[in-house]
C-alpha cells in the first residue's frame, strides 16, 4: 500500500483535481485507491458524493470528524475502516476495470480539530509532552497504516500547514504538490519544502526519545515525488512564455518537476464534480475532454515511473 498525499498551503491551486483524477486513473489500470478528504471545505467529497447524500448518511458519524473526534472526547484509536464509503457514479464508470475509488469523507467542523489537537499537546510534564505529540502527530498514520485491501491512498489536503495537514505528511510514503505556475506558487514552494522538513525532522527527534510503548512507530522520511503544474495555459504546443519562466524557476529549486503539465480548462473543469464522477471518467468526450484524459494518464504514466 502506497500512501500520497497531496499538499500546497495556497489554495486553488488543484489539489482536490488532481486527487480525484489521479484516484480514477489509477483505478481504471486495476488499482484499488482510498481517497481521504482531510479538507473540511469538503470538495473532494462533494466530487464523489451530492450533499444530499452527505447530510442523509454521513454526516453525523462516517466522516473524518468523528474519527477525531472519537480521539480527542473519547480517548479513543478507533479505526478508520467503518468510514469507507464506496461513491457509486464513480464506481459504475469504472466497474469494468477491476479497480475501486473509495472515500472517506471531510465535514465542515473539521475546521476545530486543529484547536482541539493543539490543545492536546499542552502537558506540564516532558514525558507527557512527548507522548502527547507522537499521539496526535502520527492518530492518522496509524489509523492508515491498519487499512487492508489497498493499493493505494490518496489524502487531499487542505490549504494550510495545519496539524491535520501535518498529520496527513507524517502518515505519507509520498508527496504530490499540484501548483500554478505564478509568482506566489513559486514564492510558496521553497517555504513549503522547508516546513516538511522541519516536521519530519521534529518528529523522528521525538521519536529517539519515545517511551518503549511508542517505539513501534516507525521514522518518517516522505519523499517528494514531484511538482504537478495544473491550469497551464498553452500557446503553439507549449506553456506561455510567463509561465514557462515561473516553471523553469521552481525547476531550480531542485524539487522534482514533472514533465507533463494539466492544461487550464475553465469548462470542463467547472462542471466536473457535479456528476461524481472526476473529468478523466467522463464519457461525453468531446475534443477537449479527450486531450485531458491523455494529459492525466501521461502524468499517471510518470508518478508510476518516479514510484518504481
Ligand atoms: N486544469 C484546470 N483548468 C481549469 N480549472 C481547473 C483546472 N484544475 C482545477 N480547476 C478548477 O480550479 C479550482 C481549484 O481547483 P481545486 O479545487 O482542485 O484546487 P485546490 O488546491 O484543491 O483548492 P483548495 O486549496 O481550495 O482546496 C476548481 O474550481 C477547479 O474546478
Ligand atoms: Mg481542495
Amino acid at each position: 500500500m502506497i500512501v500520497i498525499s497531496s499538499i500546497n498551503s495556497k489554495g486553488g491551486v488543484g489539489k482536490t483535481t488532481l486527487t480525484a483524477n489521479l484516484a480514477a486513473m489509477l483505478a481504471l489500470r486495476g488499482q484499488r485507491v482510498l481517497t481521504i478528504d482531510l479538507d473540511p471545505q469538503s470538495n473532494l467529497t462533494f466530487s464523489f458524493i451530492s450533499v444530499d447524500e452527505w447530510h442523509r448518511y454521513y454526516e453525523q458519524t462516517r466522516t473524518i470528524k468523528s474519527w477525531y473526534y472519537d480521539f480527542l472526547y473519547r480517548n479513543v484509536e478507533s479505526e478508520l475502516a467503518p468510514l469507507i464509503i464506496s461513491p457509486k457514479h464513480v464506481n459504475q464508470a469504472i466497474a469494468d476495470h477491476h479497480g475501486r475509488v473509495d472515500l472517506i469523507c471531510s465535514h465542515l467542523e473539521l475546521m476545530t480539530i486543529d484547536i482541539f489537537l493543539a490543545s492536546r499537546l499542552k502537558r506540564s510534564n516532558a514525558a507527557q509532552r512527548l507522548e502527547a505529540t507522537l499521539r496526535v502527530y502520527s492518530r492518522l498514520s496509524q489509523g492508515v497504516r491498519q487499512l487492508q485491501d489497498y493499493d493505494f491512498v490518496l489524502i487531499d489536503c487542505p490549504p494550510n500547514f495545519s496539524l491535520v495537514t501535518q498529520n496527513a505528511i507524517v502518515a505519507s510514503d509520498y508527496l504530490l504538490i499540484p501548483a500554478k505556475p505564478d509568482y506566489l506558487s513559486t514564492v510558496g514552494m521553497d517555504q513549503l519544502r522547508t516546513r516538511v522538513a522541519n516536521l519530519c525532522q521534529n518528529y523522528n527527534a521525538h521519536l529517539d526519545k519515545a517511551p518503549a510503548s511508542m517505539r513501534h512507530l516507525p521514522h518518517i522520511q516522505p519523499h517528494v515525488l514531484g511538482i504537478v503544474f495544473m491550469m497551464v495555459t498553452f500557446y503553439a504546443g507549449q506553456p506561455i512564455k510567463a509561465q514557462l519562466e515561473y516553471i523553469e524557476m521552481v525547476k531550480r529549486l531542485g524539487v522534482p518537476v514533472f514533465q507533463t503539465y494539466i492544461r487550464d480548462n475553465k469548462s470542463v473543469y467547472a462542471d466536473a464534480p457535479r456528476d461524481g464522477i472526476p473529468v478523466v471518467l467522463q464519457q461525453r468526450i468531446r475534443a477537449a475532454q479527450q486531450d485531458i484524459q491523455a494529459e492525466f494518464s501521461q502524468l499517471t504514466n510518470e508518478i508510476e515511473e518516479a514510484l518504481r
